[in-house]
């Protein structure tokens, strides 16, 4: 009795204690600020990133097991001009190339995924162990390391085995928990002694909201309301039992890190002086990012979004809240699972409070009460919903220095599309957001957050999920018409590389030369690309006469004809040039 009031007392005490250490962050404050020129801290670590789907191809070979995403994507018109994943940059095959891409651009790390069912095929460690698929890692791993580049390595870019999902519900499923931990206990044993930075977790909003909510990710479920909800409840706790386990089993051994990525986008109130665009815009960022990383840095959902969902379940008659909850012993087991947070970021939206009406579809969009905005003069040069704003990614960190008590950030995504098509590497756009991104999260480090290493997004032009080839992010293109699927940079490479080489921004001359420079260096990869281009038309125009599966119909309109143009052309030329010298 006593002890248990102790015990209370002192519950009491640490959270008042808690609550007046937690810095509020001040969603008034918005200094801009121009251009700042200065270095990064020494140790500050470069990177690039990719994901195994998205990456590799190989999808059915060497005893691959099918993903959710190889379903999903063989399924007509889920994915833009329904485009696979099933060749995507053949990076399986090209291991070499792509280590002297990293090495290229002096690189400190690499992050990328293990595909799930490449080294368990049913997604069961019991099943079987693909130990074709654990070779190709341990060469990728063993090949960054002599070259000197740390792995960083993701265990869930989305790719779920499909019998999991057929079996399960997939992260419907709290059996995932279980599985997952099997999984990660299966790469900290066989790639632990080699790889030390581990991300369990990649943007687990995505895969809840697109996947179990909106349908527009595999495995496409459209749960609204509810599904979302119970698939981040389970990828919450399938991230604290591996932490754990590496914590209890191999951390000793191993002194690794083990972190989760999260992506978020910045919420600023459309009116700074408006006490509801404030909460609105504090909403927008609780219910994305606070909503995995409440749990991991405090052990609980963010209490607006506990109030919110809690909320509207009840107007809907529902006894219970569509937002699940953790027991306290979940509480304390979740809090404090995070040696550092990787954070994704890519643009920013303005909020401001808008009220849905209860019953009007109760969807996780309805639940946050607010509309998202954007400034039509932000630039949006690639992808539909990227728009680039600059500052929103210092005051995005700023916040997360101050909700979470100054955590270890890596940046693990951040970068640009371009559009559909554009075989344009002379990429000023990408190089403008990668200069003033990264500046900001220069400023934001001499705000005090903690950023230890940045990854820009991605290394490769590759498969981007629902929007198939038609979004670029790569700092280096690749020719997805050609068979062998060649990369060629874009002047951002250079650009990139500059900035790792200094480590930072010297001064306005400089930078001003480095875009100068990369541009010029961009023209010439833009005529080997060109010829490049020119010599695949003239062997798929061999191909059509060797083999007769090649379907005709297309070779005709898209390689014959022009040719036949040309030739043409070429012909009459010669002939124009035989009169006019029999004239003379
Ligand atoms: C994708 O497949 C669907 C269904 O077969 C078809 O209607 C659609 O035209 C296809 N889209 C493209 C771009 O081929
Ligand atoms: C989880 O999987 C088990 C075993 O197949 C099944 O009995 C249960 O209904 C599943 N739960 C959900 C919520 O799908």
């Amino acid at each position: 009795m006593l002890s248990g009031c102790a015990g209370r007392v002192c519950h009491v005490l640490v959270l008042v204690l808690c609550l007046s250490a937690a810095e509020d962050f001040d969603w008034t404050k918005n200094d801009r600020g121009s251009f700042y020129y200065g270095t990064f801290p020494t140790g500050f670590s470069w990177g690039a990133g990719s994901s195994a789907y998205q990456t590799e191809g190989a999808w059915d070979k060497d005893g691959k097991g099918l993903s959710i995403w190889d379903v999903f994507s063989h399924k007509k018109g889920k994915v833009f001009l329904n485009d696979t994943g099933d060749y995507a940059c053949e990076g399986y095959y090209k291991l070499k190339d792509d280590i002297s891409l990293l090495k290229e651009l002096n690189l400190n790390h690499y992050r990328f995924s293990i595909s799930w069912p490449r080294v368990i095929p049913t997604g069961i460690r019991s099943d079987h162990v693909n130990e074709k698929g654990i070779k190709y890692y341990d060469t990728l791993i063993d090949q960054l390391l002599e070259n000197k580049i740390t792995p960083i390595v993701t265990l869930y870019h989305w790719d779920l085995p499909q019998v999991l999902q057929e079996k399960y519900g997939g992260w419907q499923n709290i059996s995932m928990v279980n599985y997952f931990n099997d999984f990660a206990s299966l790469c900290f044993e066989r790639f632990g002694n080699r790889v030390k930075h581990w991300i369990t977790f990649n943007n687990p909003w995505s895969v809840a909201v697109e996947g179990y909510e909106t349908g527009e990710h595999a495995p496409g479920l459209k749960l609204r309301g509810t599904g979302a909800y119970r698939a981040a409840h389970h990828i919450i706790k399938a991230h604290a039992k591996v932490w754990h386990t590496y914590d209890n089993q191999w951390r000793n051994k191993q002194n690794g890190v083990v972190g989760i990525s999260l992506s978020g986008d910045w919420g600023e109130p459309v009116d700074i002086t408006n006490l509801k665009d404030i909460e609105a815009a504090e909403r927008y960022v609780q219910f994305y990012l606070g909503w995995f990383a409440t749990p991991v840095f405090h052990g609980d959902y963010p209490q607006v979004m506990k109030d919110f969902v809690g909320r509207k379940s009840a107007q809907q008659g529902l006894g219970t809240s569509r937002l699940p909850t953790f027991s306290s012993q979940e509480k304390s087991y979740i809090k404090g699972t995070c040696d550092f947070l990787g954070v994704g970021h890519f643009t920013t939206r303005y909020i401001t409070q808008k009220t849905y009406p209860p019953g009007r579809g109760s969807t996780y969009f309805a639940d946050r009460d607010l509309a998202e905005l954007v400034d039509p003069r932000w630039p949006d040069p690639g992808s539909e919903w990227l728009y680039s704003v600059p500052w929103g990614f210092r005051r995005l960190l700023n916040f997360v220095k101050t909700q979470y008590g100054n955590p270890m950030i890596y940046i693990t995504e951040n970068g640009v599309s371009e559009k559909m098509k554009c075989t344009e590497l002379c990429d000023d756009w990408r190089i403008q957001y990668y200069k003033d991104y990264i500046n900001e999260m220069l400023k934001a480090i001499r705000d005090g957050v903690n950023v230890k290493g940045y990854t820009a997004w991605s290394l490769l032009d590759k498969f981007e999920w629902d929007e198939g080839f038609s979004e670029r992010f790569g700092l280096y293109y690749v020719d997805f018409k050609n068979k062998n699927k060649p990369r060629y940079p874009k002047a951002s490479v250079q650009f990139y590389k500059r900035i790792i080489n200094f480590n930072g921004f010297p001064n306005l001359r400089e930078v001003e030369n480095w875009k100068r420079k990369a541009t010029e260096t961009c023209s010439s990869s833009n005529q080997l690309l060109a010829a490049e281009e020119q010599r695949s038309t003239a062997a798929n125009i061999l191909r059509l006469i060797h083999d007769p599966l090649t379907s005709h119909m297309e070779m005709v309109t898209e390689i014959v004809v022009p040719t036949v143009c040309t030739l043409c052309i070429l012909i009459s030329a010669v002939f124009l040039m035989f009169l006019l010298s029999r004239r003379n």
